[in-house]
């Protein structure tokens, strides 16, 4: 099918450019309604932001150009099926989890999951098993599950209904999703994906392979973080016999608005055909550009762009401090010269660049200049890990969700606190793995060990309560 063909988009414009008068909603009638003083802003976008008119489609029962433009999504990706989730994989994820688990079911999950994840778990009242990450330590950063993990998790628990994944991990870093998938199809147990950071690797080229084109179950995408698409727009393919796919769009169309975005809609369709697309000549422009700005960074100095033995994804790129500052003072250092990046960590600052296509301008010269007025005041510092040992390891929740929300929880001392039942999650960063989560048992090795992580001056994000060695605990009923 012609992936250059936007069937959504054009019949909006269409719908546009009859000037129709609205007596529906939404309620700023194209934009005729709306504050003077911000029309100038949003007045074309109003003009798109349509209702479930005739011949507009309904995405919760698609059968016209909603319908064909998720067609021409899922004949891009090569899959069974595709969706379009205005609520990002956020509500993929959700929905996902809610179609392969069932209460009680055993789920092998990364402990370095996004949180829709959990939640997702939580919802379904699914017991999780959680797999310890890899961690990189000249990154300071977590990767993805290993094969021999996997392997152990589905020996002991073969029991397990899904396992669930995070590919690639923020930084771009892959792992061997291939020989994990392969793994868990021999036990014929499915394998979901969320691939919030990877819907543009189906281009090709130098990107990794797509969860997709590994054999994944059901694959999650948020379009709008790689892809020109707008905030929220997402992607959820499913390509398996393993999964109910009559039950996956039951939980979306509980999960998803009824009143989902044209708008977002839109940039999806527009988005996948950008996608579709995308030429072997885009690929070259792109690496040729993306390499000219790295060794333009690579020339600063207090920073240091990080470079990844496997294929990782080429759209991201890693500056480490090799100064003074931490990753978070690099963050603000940029902010003041006008760059805004998309996070920092304790060591790291992380850029997610544009999928450009040939001929298309950014300003990586201007970035690289702004980047360069920022590092004024560096001095060089080599920068020594300080990390505590890290193994990843297999654990379990003494309790599921649903009887974890009936149990009160008290503060207790980390050392009163051994043998005890965490009633929150403990995250150091470094490495950013979690070191407890909710229902774990608080063993001698875990409070040593944040011990050890307080005295080298590790951050515990949203429990601030560890610093003084507090954790919080469940008590009985
Ligand atoms: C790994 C991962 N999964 C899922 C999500 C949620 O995606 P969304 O913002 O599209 O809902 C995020 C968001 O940052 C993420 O990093």
């Amino acid at each position: 099918m012609n992936q250059s063909i936007t069937p959504l988009y054009n019949q909006l414009v269409v719908h546009s450019e009859k000037h129709p008068n609205s007596l529906h909603v939404p309620g700023h009638k194209y934009g005729v309604i709306f504050p003077e003083f911000a029309k100038s802003y949003f007045r074309e976008l109003l003009r798109l932001d349509a209702t479930e008119l005739a011949g507009l489609d309904d995405l919760h029962s698609a059968e016209g150009v909603i319908l064909e433009a998720e067609t021409l999504l899922s004949q891009l990706y090569c899959v069974e099926k595709s969706y379009f989730l205005v609520n990002g994989s956020t509500v993929g994820n959700l929905a996902m989890i809610m179609a392969a688990l069932t209460e009680n079911d055993t789920v092998l999950v990364q402990r370095n999951c996004h949180k829709s994840v959990m939640n997702g778990i939580e919802l379904a009242g699914a017991k999780a098993v959680f797999l310890g990450p890899d961690y990189h330590q000249e990154w300071g950063v977590s990767g993805g599950v290993s094969v021999e993990i996997i392997k152990k998790a589905l020996d002991v628990y073969c029991d397990a209904k899904a396992v669930i994944l995070t590919y690639p991990n923020y930084y771009g870093m892959v792992n061997n999703l291939e020989e994990i998938i392969k793994l868990a199809h021999s036990r014929n147990i499915p394998v979901l994906v969320d691939e919030a950071h990877g819907a543009h690797f189906i281009s090709g080229g130098s990107f990794p392979k797509s969860a997709v084109q590994l054999g994944a179950d059901i694959v999650v995408q948020s379009a709008h973080k790689t892809l020109p698409a707008m905030t929220m727009g997402s992607f959820l393919h499913v390509n398996s016999h393993r999964i109910d796919i009559s039950l996956l769009e039951r939980y979306l169309h509980i999960l998803q608005s009824s009143s989902p975005s044209y708008p977002i809609m839109a940039s999806l369709d527009l988005a996948r055909s950008y996608l579709g697309t995308y030429s072997s000549e885009d690929q070259h422009f792109l690496n040729d550009q993306v390499k000219l700005f790295k060794e333009r960074l690579n020339q600063l100095d207090g920073i240091r762009v990080m470079e990844y033995d496997d294929k990782g994804d080429l759209l991201k790129v890693t500056l480490q401090s090799a100064c003074q500052y931490s990753g978070y003072e690099l963050q603000t250092l940029f902010e003041q010269e006008g760059v805004y990046t998309e996070l920092a960590d304790p060591y790291n600052v992380l850029l997610v660049l544009p999928l450009l296509k040939e001929n298309s301008h950014f300003p990586f010269q201007q970035i690289v200049e702004d980047i360069h007025r920022s590092l004024k005041n560096v001095r060089y510092i080599n920068r020594v890990e300080k990390t505590a040992d890290y193994m990843p390891i297999i654990s379990t929740s003494v309790f599921n969700y649903k009887e974890m929300i009936q149990l009160q929880s008290k503060r207790v001392l980390l050392s009163d606190a051994i043998g005890e039942i965490c009633a929150e999650k403990v995250i150091p960063y470094p490495p950013g793995i979690p070191l407890l989560l909710p229902g774990e048992i608080i063993t001698l090795e875990i409070v040593e060990q944040i011990e050890v992580l307080i005295d080298l001056g590790a951050r515990f994000q949203g429990t601030k309560h560890v610093y003084d060695r507090y954790l919080t605990i469940f008590t009985k009923k």
